[in-house]
């Protein structure tokens, strides 16, 4: 009868431990599922917190985070020695205090790097002690770094000059886990300029999420056919706020889009965008926005 009687605590207590693990489980892919959802209004921290940091460094993300960003947003170049590192530009000119080309300088030499004076230089009402010396980041620091605690919306730079940097960057975020756990949720989203560089993306796991940006240049809204064939292998664009208006929007929306204008700093413009029917911003100041959540 005692044994009866603790077989039976056994298996209500085993229950009870199941059906919690089962809840919060169901808790966090809403919580992935909703990034995703066209009713969901995202702030996508662009190159981090970037209008009080040093963008793309660790400091710059994580304090994008602390701000309660939905994604932070990478820019992704190859160096020499084939390392995928965040960098906005070609070269490291403007954001560090060295000189060349990424593709043309291994990653040591990236490494020496002051990555976070020029920062304080430009801006002397937001410069701290503390961006002095601070590194370029490889993808590979981020992902150790942040691990699955972020979502990331990564942008593949000069593709076509950076050839398997689509394989790459695929390979470090199945090594991170950061592709099973989070597809088709949105975990991770890629983005760029190239549509070769998505199709290809595509044709190696059509479960990530891509969106397509669209050069300033165009200054058309692009026709129903070519808004369905971007459709065929992203979820959404990502575009110019300053060229979108509301017609813009509702084509793209309508083609069953997701749409990101890029880049809105000012809280009414945030809110012209959402009203339109943007299904979220890239920003470098998610504070200034973040009541658009
Ligand atoms: O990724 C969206 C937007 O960031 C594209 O512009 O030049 O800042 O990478 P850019
Ligand atoms: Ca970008």
């Amino acid at each position: 009868m005692i044994l009866l009687k603790k077989l039976l605590i056994v298996l209500v207590v085993g229950l009870i431990c199941a059906a919690v693990y089962l809840l919060m489980d169901a808790g966090d892919n809403d919580q992935q599922s909703a990034l995703l959802d066209e009713d969901v209004f995202l702030l996508i921290a662009h190159r981090g917190a970037s209008a009080i940091a040093p963008e793309h460094t660790l400091t710059s993300y994580q304090l994008a985070m602390d701000m309660g960003a939905d994604y932070i947003e990478i820019d992704l170049q190859m160096t020499k020695d084939r390392v995928l590192v965040a960098l906005h530009d070609e070269t490291v000119d403007r954001t560090t205090d060295g000189n060349g080309t990424v593709e043309g300088m291994n990653l040591a030499d990236i490494k020496k790097l002051d990555a976070g004076s020029w920062f304080n230089a430009e801006n002397p009402d937001r410069a701290k002690d503390e961006y002095v010396g601070i590194q370029v980041p490889t993808l590979e620091e981020i992902f150790s770094a942040f691990g699955d605690s972020a979502n990331y919306y990564i942008e593949t730079k000069q593709p076509d000059q950076s050839e398997g940097m689509e394989e790459k960057l695929l390979e470090l975020l199945d090594q991170f886990e950061l592709l099973e756990a989070s597809q088709p949720e949105g975990k991770v989203m890629i983005e760029s300029f190239s549509a070769d560089s998505l199709k290809t993306i595509y044709q190696m796991d059509e479960d990530i999420p891509l969106i397509q940006l669209i050069d300033n240049m165009d200054q058309l809204i692009p026709s129903p056919e070519t808004f369905e064939l971007y459709g065929e292998y992203a979820v959404g664009i990502g575009v110019s706020a300053k060229k979108v208006d509301e017609e813009y929007i509702t084509a793209a929306r309508e083609a069953g889009l997701l749409v990101h204008p890029f880049v809105v700093d000012k809280l009414a413009e945030g809110e012209k965008m959402k009203s339109c029917g943007a299904t979220g911003i890239f920003t470098n100041d998610v504070d200034a926005v973040s009541s658009l959540k």
